[in-house]
């Protein structure tokens, strides 16, 4: 692993492209009205917002989530032949949009734009008697796209069209703050393409990279880099699949996903025993670790606050860097495809990904492919 400080040349230049956070996430489900109720009850999310044939869209459905600073939008078409049904054909469920939190979507879209990025829509303004947001977009790997959202003359729920959905069913939250990082897959040979894509057109720059002798197995192994924006708080890791004795869980992911796509989604929560235990009762699928895993864990990250027996019953992942320690657990995929999931993560001090329990979730994610019969 190599950790490089931010190039002087960055960290004195102008930030071109400053993004205040993630604004929301859209997924593009076959059935967007019971992918909520499942996110409700499973995850604990609240519901926000909702646009369709009751709010007068005739195209789609979209259901809007919430937890914490988390939002996500569920979107299903309501007619054959759209570009969504296309796009679940293709793809199954999955991301579509991860949206930004800026200031200005028009100078955002121009500073993009300028320095190569391909136009997904232009800026656009939306109106309604809560004011008005501006949204623009660019593509990025795959079909999934970004969209930059300015909202400071906005005091609506959601979005223009979107009305408040009140609902009876209001599942507790299990803690899940913030989006921490979301993670691409790209093919083989174009990690530096997607790196180079986010340094050139959005201004990030790389904080760490992995290679295949850090992440790999005896069968399988994967080359990453992490690029991140100016303030830090937007992270994409980059993955491609590398030669491996058998096919890589990359390489399973783009066969089923049918192009480059976001593989996992890692959520923050301050209190992840509590999270998981949680997000465990309501039914949410993990990956497991075998118990060996814990025989001499502490020996690798030393002291932790945490009770070893409790992450232990809860299969939690723990790794250590400079700066301190972090706390992890994968879900299996969310729909039937092996496709994309979420990681569950609370940092604490450590800024990294998990490096040091590459090796065992691996191994972990091969059981799943073999029992899949696509290892
Ligand atoms: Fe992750």
């Amino acid at each position: 692993m190599s950790t490089q400080a931010i190039p002087k040349v960055f960290a004195d230049a102008e930030d071109f492209m400053p993004i205040n956070g993630t604004d929301y996430i859209e997924l593009y489900v076959s059935n967007s009205k019971q992918a909520a109720h499942y996110y409700k009850t499973a995850f604990g999310f609240q519901s926000l917002a909702y646009a369709g044939l009751a709010s007068g869209l005739r195209d789609r459905e979209s259901y809007v989530l919430v937890q914490d600073k988390i939002r996500l939008v569920l979107t299903s078409p309501l007619h054959p032949g759209t570009e969504i049904g296309r796009h679940i054909d293709h793809h199954g469920d999955g991301v579509k949009v991860v949206a930004l939190w800026v200031d200005d979507a028009t100078k955002t879209y121009n500073e993009a734009i300028s320095r190569g990025a391909e136009s997904f829509m232009e800026p656009k303004v939306e109106k309604d008697d809560d004011g008005q947001v501006v949204r623009s977009g660019i593509h990025t790997y795959g079909e999934t796209v970004h969209i930059f959202v300015e909202r400071k003359d906005y005091k609506g729920i959601f979005l223009p069209g979107y009305q408040r959905w009140e609902s009876s069913y209001n599942p507790s939250s299990t803690g899940l703050r913030y989006v921490d990082h979301m993670v691409g897959n790209v093919v083989l040979g174009e990690m530096n393409k997607w790196v180079e894509f986010y340094a050139k057109v959005m201004g990030f720059t790389q904080i760490v990279s992995f290679d295949d002798k850090d992440i790999s197995t005896e069968y399988t192994a994967l080359m990453s880099k992490v690029v991140a924006n100016g303030n830090g708080r937007i992270k994409f890791p980059i993955n491609e699949p590398a030669e491996g004795r058998k096919k890589s869980q990359v390489e399973e992911y783009l066969d089923f996903y049918g192009t480059a796509g976001v593989q996992h989604i890692a959520v923050a929560t301050d209190n992840i025993i509590e999270t998981v235990s949680g997000l465990r009762d309501r039914g949410v699928d993990f990956l497991y670790v075998p118990e060996t895993y814990y025989e001499n864990v502490l020996d690798r990250v030393g002291e932790i606050d945490e009770d070893l027996k409790a992450l232990k019953d809860l299969n939690i992942l723990i790794d250590r860097d400079d700066e301190g320690y972090l706390l992890q657990i994968f879900t299996k995929p969310v729909e039937p495809r092996p496709t994309m999931f979420f990681e569950i993560i609370q940092r604490k001090g450590a800024q990294s990904f998990g490096k040091g329990n590459f090796k065992a979730l691996f191994e972990a994610i091969e059981r799943e492919q073999e029992l899949r019969g696509t290892l």
